[in-house]
């Protein structure tokens, strides 16, 4: 009997015990740096001369892995491949495909500290968020394989006298899985295995700046019986291999998750039908956020400059849920301001190897630049009232950056910066805070702190994010308990981690038999 979904626990780093089992695994991890991954196709390791260089972003000089890069030949090889194993995995039973997922959450609880170690060194992600990168890609493996246990018969219809009505679900065929490099592990894992597990085969491209995490899963898989050529491994260019998989007329759906601007285009590529194409293409696509937390005149002030600072500078602000505006009511604005200040000076950022700083850096030069040109045009629209200084000449780090006094139509309360900047605002009353929070393109992620319940209740219809939360920060959503997924330019809305995630890789067939 399978035991009932639990997430996975986070790991107590105060206990001596796990801080000395991390500081082991760095080791292990630095023991093997600088490697080169091959790509895997059908289960042949294929090693290119163009290379993927993956570095930590905490320092620059340190290589963590070289990646062989795939060509278009190649990923036209992969989907060939896919193709094909297409014909065998959808026949095998679902419970066989459940398992490999249970087998492949255990080899990877095993080796838990070294996968985090990993995203210390490749993300540059502090301990406690490697730590919760990793229990989440166990958790998707877990719940996913469980979901699929649960749909594997399909669903009950009504039958009349002398007639058998089934209404099953089968998988759709090849998909192209694109994964962001936030969470390099967790959404990069639980994107491929929900295709997998519902008996789809996939063309697995990582990001570019963390592609070795992702080979170090491709082995778990196989370590844990996945058939050759279910998993196809082709990290390369997102516009060269990227598009050439979105175009490719056997190309049967794409979960992407990453920016609006590149799930926008593959959405719109996606919808045109290329020739040999028999099918619509389907697409999940998961996309940025600019995400609020409303803090009322009744609510605890404590609470709401504890919950504006974890949410704005958790990951440096790198998750697609990071709080990056805070509306606050006029009558307590200054006080949680003046503690949202106090708190944000209190941060230090550094290098997170020893786990001394609640920051590590930001992912690379690219992320830096830009991060920077917004505390840059913040300096125009706001006060700032905290950090605003970055040094990149060892890795890329960025101090925790408060602007207030911000105009609500202001570009750093309007657009995605991904990076540890917030801008706060003040609002009239309650219905002015749910307005502001609302006036933006993308609806992901809230938070409303407040002991006012009618204001909970009016926020619960009229915030319009996927993810509201009450008296809490804006991040960290649970697999299986608290479903993923935003509104509008958030993306499609696919509720990752959720009771129906697994069907937007199914199609469903109704067969009907005269008794
Ligand atoms: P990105 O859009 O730059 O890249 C995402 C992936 O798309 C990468 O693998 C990249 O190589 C690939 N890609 C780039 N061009 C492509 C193309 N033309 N065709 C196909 N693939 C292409 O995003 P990122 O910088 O890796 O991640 C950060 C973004 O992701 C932020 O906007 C963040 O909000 C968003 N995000 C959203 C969620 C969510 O669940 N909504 C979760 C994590 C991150
Ligand atoms: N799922 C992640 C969070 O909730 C992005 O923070």
């Amino acid at each position: 009997m399978v035991l009932p979904y639990k997430h996975e626990p986070f790991t107590d780093f105060s206990e001596d015990t796990n801080k000395k089992a991390f500081e082991k695994s760095l080791k292990l991890v630095n023991s093997y740096l600088g490697q080169d991954y091959p790509l895997v196709i059908g289960g042949e390791y294929i090693t290119t001369d163009d290379k993927i260089v993956s570095v930590n972003p905490s320092n620059k000089e340190e290589v963590i892995g070289r990646v062989s890069k795939a060509s278009r030949e190649l990923a036209e090889k992969a989907m060939q491949t896919a193709d094909e194993t297409f014909k065998t995995w959808r026949k095998v039973k679902p419970e066989v495909r459940a398992d490999i997922l249970f087998r492949a959450a255990a080899i990877i609880r095993r080796r838990k500290h070294e996968f985090s170690a990993l995203l210390v060194k490749e993300a540059g992600k502090p301990w406690n968020e490697a730590d919760a990168d990793t229990a989440e890609a166990i958790d998707f493996l877990e719940y996913y394989a469980r979901q699929m246990l649960k749909l594997k018969d399909g669903m009950p219809v009504e039958s009349r006298a002398g007639e058998y009505n089934r209404y099953s679900y089968i998988p759709l065929g090849v998909g192209v899985i694109i994964s962001p490099w936030n969470f390099p592990f967790a959404i990069m894992a639980g994107t491929t295995v929900a295709a997998i597990v519902t008996g789809n085969t996939v063309l697995l491209k990582p990001a570019s700046t963390t592609p070795v995490v992702a080979a170090k899963f491709v082995e778990v898989m196989e370590e844990a019986g996945l058939p050759k050529g279910v998993l196809n491994y082709v990290p390369g260019s997102g516009s060269e291999v990227g598009d050439y998989l979105v175009d490719h007329p056997r190309t049967r759906f794409i979960s992407f998750t990453g920016s609006r601007e590149v799930g926008t285009r593959i959405y719109e590529r996606a919808s045109k039908v290329n020739e040999g194409q028999i099918w619509l293409k389907r697409v999940i696509a998961e996309m940025g956020g600019k995400d609020t937390i409303v803090v009322d005149n009744e609510g605890d002030l404590e609470l709401a400059a504890q919950s504006i600072v974890a949410s704005a500078f958790g990951f440096s602000g790198q998750k697609c849920s990071a709080c990056s505006r805070a509306v606050i009511h006029e009558d307590v604005y200054d006080s949680v301001v003046e503690r949202v200040v106090e708190l944000t000076k209190e941060l230090s950022v550094n290098d997170p190897s020893d786990n001394k700083h609640f920051m590590g850096p930001v992912i690379d030069q690219g992320a830096f630049d830009k991060i920077m040109s917004y505390i840059e045009i913040g300096k125009g629209e706001g006060t700032l009232a905290a950090g605003g200084e970055g040094d990149s000449s060892k890795g890329f780090f960025i101090q925790p950056t408060v602007f207030t006094d911000v105009d609500r139509s202001a570009r750093i309360m309007k657009e995605e910066i991904f990076g540890p900047v917030v801008a706060i605002t003040k609002a009239k009353n309650f219905d002015e805070a749910i307005e502001i929070a609302n006036d933006t393109e993308y609806g992901l992620t809230g938070a409303v702190i407040t002991n006012n319940r009618e204001h909970i209740e009016q926020a619960r219809e009229d915030f319009h994010v996927g993810n509201l939360y009450f008296n809490r920060g804006c991040t960290g959503a649970i697999v299986g308990y608290q479903p993923f997924g935003g509104f509008n330019m958030s993306g499609t809305d696919s509720k990752a981690g959720g009771p129906d995630y697994l069907l937007l890789h199914l199609q469903a067939k109704t067969t009907s038999e005269t008794l």
